[in-house]
Parts: structure tokens; C-alpha cells; sequence
């Protein structure tokens, strides 16, 4: 068996499916692109979690209690405020969450999906040097993480990283999932569960792959030869960011969509330049993988245009990865409380490879 569980059943779901040779996703029943774009974010919430909590309320409820969990959060971690700053912005929201209760309610969960949209804005502000924007219980999600940001948030991006979150909510069983369900699987709580999705999504295999998306972008144009830096990187051994997936063999459909959103914002916020070069550089590295790595079929996977957009929305790139966990952290929930409901412990075996102990004569 290999290494990285290829083609390994480990669960069964009803939240969501990759086709990897299709290039689609499905999520409870509903196309990606019925969802991106159309959804909000807290309707996609109340999409997965249905089922999973007792008295779930409607859409608008649901939204409300959103809003207001990110107040409860903001005022809950306002007294550890000060000390997070001093960790990378991923570590401080980490350690932020890890201070919340560990149970298994609707409100725990509320507070789970509050936390990274507070905390980010509000460290990377302190990281700057200003003071945190408070949260406002009444706005829509997207808009109120943007308006904690840089103070205002245009309905253009607000709506783009609405989508970006619809976009990311789920996608089967992805690392940072797996690692979810491992740990609600001993029946431990919601807030345990999603620090080890937390864990495994920061690393840049998985969800770290963005900030180093725009590093790569950045080389590149100072380089002037996109090609030649992709052959080079892939000559040292290194793997092109924003490429690549286990499981689509195909392009990845989420790609297709966030890069429409960076296109609509394009006129308005200046991203077209930014992005007609990030297609050139997608163009060769598809070129340049396809000559360096016939056997495999390497496509454009979704950190690459989240890169553009997290960038049109004002993050900065040591950033991309706690917005990505903003979006996740309602699928990691769902597939918690999912695996909870089994009431089976994950626990698979290993093959002893090491050598015999020594017989005692
Ligand atoms: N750049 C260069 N080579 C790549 C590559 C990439 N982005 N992705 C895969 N490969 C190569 C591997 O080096 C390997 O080559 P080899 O057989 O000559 O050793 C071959 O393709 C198969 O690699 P493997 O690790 O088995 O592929 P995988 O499908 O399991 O890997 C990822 C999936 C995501 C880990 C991998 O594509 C990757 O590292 N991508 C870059 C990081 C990234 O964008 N992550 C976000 C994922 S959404």
C-alpha cells in the first residue's frame, strides 16, 4: 500500500465528492458552480451542517447567529489580543482557537467558524500597528472579515471572497479532513477535531500552497523568463505551487471558478494586469510539467488562483492560509460531527518493518 493512502476508502459521506478524472465536485447534492457565486457562505454552512445538529435554524437565523458568534469570539479573545502577535498570523489563530471550550453544540461550532474571520483581520491589523476593527453581528460573513480588514469592504470583493469561501467549504477527504475525523473519532470535541485539521492544513502540500503561489509569481517576473525559472525549480527538485492534485487528473473545477471571479474584479480593482501575467506563467508551467513529467497528468489546482484573489481582497500572503481554514473550517465541522455519529474509532494498522528484538537466551 502506498505511502499516502492512494485510493484508500477511509470514510463514508454524504458531504461532499471529488471526481478527479470528471474535474467535478459535488457538494450535498449541489454542483460547485450551482453553489459559487450564488450561495452565501452562510447558507452553505446551514447546506452542511443540516442534519448534523439538533434544530438548525433557517438561512437568516443561522447568519444572525454567525454574526453574533464572531462578536461573543472577539470579545472571548480580546484579553489574549495583545500576546498573539507575537506568532505567525497562522499560529495566533491556531492558539486562538485552542482557547475556546471543547464541545459538540451548534454554538461550539458557531464559534469554530467565527474564530479565523476575527482573528486574522484583528492580528494582521495589530501586526501593522492599528488597532482591531471590531466585528459588526449584522453583516454578511465575507463582507464583515474585509470590513475588519481595511476598515470598509466594497459589495465587488465582498462578493469574491464570499465565493472564495463557498468554494473551499468542503472537498471530500482531503488531508486536513482526514485528520479531522481521526481525532472526532475518539469523541473528542469540535474544537480538538479542528485544530488537527488546523495542523495539517498549514503545511504546503495541502492549504500553505497560496502565499508561495505569489512568491513564485513575483520570481518569475523579476526572472523575465517564466519558462526557464519553471524548468530550473523542476531541474532542483522543487514542486510548482498551484499545481498538481492526488485526485484530479483533470483541471481542478475550483480553479475555473475562482479565476472568473478575479477576472469580473479585474476592471475594477486592477487585478488584470496581475492576472494576464499569472496566466502566461500558468501556461508554461502546464508546458514546462507536461515535457518534466509525461507519466503524470499535472494540472492548474486551486491555490494558484486563490493566490490572485486573496491578493485583490487585500490579504497578505502569509495570510492565504488562515482565509483558506476561514472557508474550511464548516466542512471540517460537518465531517466531525459526521464521524462522531458512527461512533467508530478511527484506528488502522501499521506493518512492522524494524528489525526483531534480540532473544534473550
Ligand atoms: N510540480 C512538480 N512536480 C510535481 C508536482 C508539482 N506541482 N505535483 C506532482 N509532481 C510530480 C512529483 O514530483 C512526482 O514526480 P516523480 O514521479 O518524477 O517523482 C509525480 O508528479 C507524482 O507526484 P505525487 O507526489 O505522487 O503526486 P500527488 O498527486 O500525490 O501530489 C500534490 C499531489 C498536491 C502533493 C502535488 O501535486 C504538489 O506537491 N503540488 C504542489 C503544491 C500544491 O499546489 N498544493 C496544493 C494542492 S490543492
Amino acid at each position: 500500500m502506498a505511502n499516502g493512502l492512494d485510493d484508500v476508502v477511509a470514510a463514508e459521506t454524504v458531504l461532499s465528492d471529488v471526481d478527479g478524472a470528471g474535474g467535478h465536485l459535488t457538494i450535498r447534492g449541489h454542483s460547485l458552480t450551482e453553489l459559487a457565486g450564488h450561495w452565501r457562505y452562510g447558507q452553505v454552512v446551514r447546506l452542511l451542517f443540516d442534519g448534523f445538529f439538533d434544530e438548525l435554524p433557517g438561512d437568516d437565523e443561522l447568519e444572525k447567529a454567525i454574526g453574533n458568534a464572531r462578536v461573543e469570539v472577539c470579545e472571548r479573545l480580546q484579553p489574549m489580543l495583545g500576546e498573539l502577535p507575537a506568532l505567525d498570523v497562522y499560529s495566533g489563530m491556531r492558539t486562538g482557537i485552542a482557547l475556546l471550550p471543547d464541545g459538540d453544540s451548534l454554538a461550539d461550532a458557531l464559534r469554530l467558524i467565527a474564530v479565523p474571520a476575527v482573528l486574522t483581520p484583528a492580528l494582521l491589523r495589530l501586526g501593522r500597528g492599528e488597532k482591531p476593527v471590531p466585528p459588526d453581528a449584522r453583516a454578511d460573513h465575507a463582507n464583515d472579515m474585509l470590513r475588519m480588514l481595511s476598515g470598509t469592504a466594497s459589495p465587488a470583493l465582498a462578493k469574491a471572497l464570499d465565493t472564495y469561501l463557498v468554494t473551499v467549504c468542503d472537498h471530500g477527504l482531503n488531508a486536513s479532513t482526514f485528520a479531522t475525523r481521526v481525532v472526532a473519532s475518539t469523541q473528542a470535541g469540535l474544537t480538538s477535531a479542528i485544530l488537527a485539521g488546523l495542523g495539517a492544513l498549514k503545511g504546503p502540500l495541502h492549504g500553505g500552497a497560496p502565499g508561495p503561489v505569489i512568491q513564485m509569481l513575483d520570481a518569475i517576473e523579476a526572472s523575465g523568463d517564466a519558462a526557464a525559472w519553471l524548468r530550473n525549480e523542476i531541474a532542483r527538485g522543487e514542486r510548482i505551487m498551484g499545481f498538481g492534485h492526488r485526485i484530479y487528473r483533470v483541471r481542478d473545477p475550483r480553479a475555473d471558478v475562482l479565476k472568473a471571479v478575479v477576472r469580473r474584479l479585474g476592471t475594477r480593482y486592477e487585478t488584470g494586469s496581475r492576472l494576464a501575467f499569472a496566466e502566461t506563467v500558468e501556461q508554461a508551467a502546464l508546458d514546462v510539467l507536461r515535457v518534466a513529467k509525461p507519466q503524470r497528468s499535472i494540472q492548474t489546482n486551486v491555490e494558484f488562483y486563490t493566490a490572485l484573489l486573496l491578493e485583490a481582497a487585500g490579504f497578505p500572503k502569509e495570510a492565504f492560509s488562515n482565509v483558506f481554514a476561514a472557508g474550511r473550517v464548516a466542512g471540517w465541522i460537518a465531517h466531525a460531527r459526521e464521524q462522531q455519529a458512527t461512533g467508530r474509532l478511527i484506528r488502522p494498522q501499521s506493518r512492522y518493518v524494524g528489525p526483531a528484538p534480540d532473544l534473550v537466551a
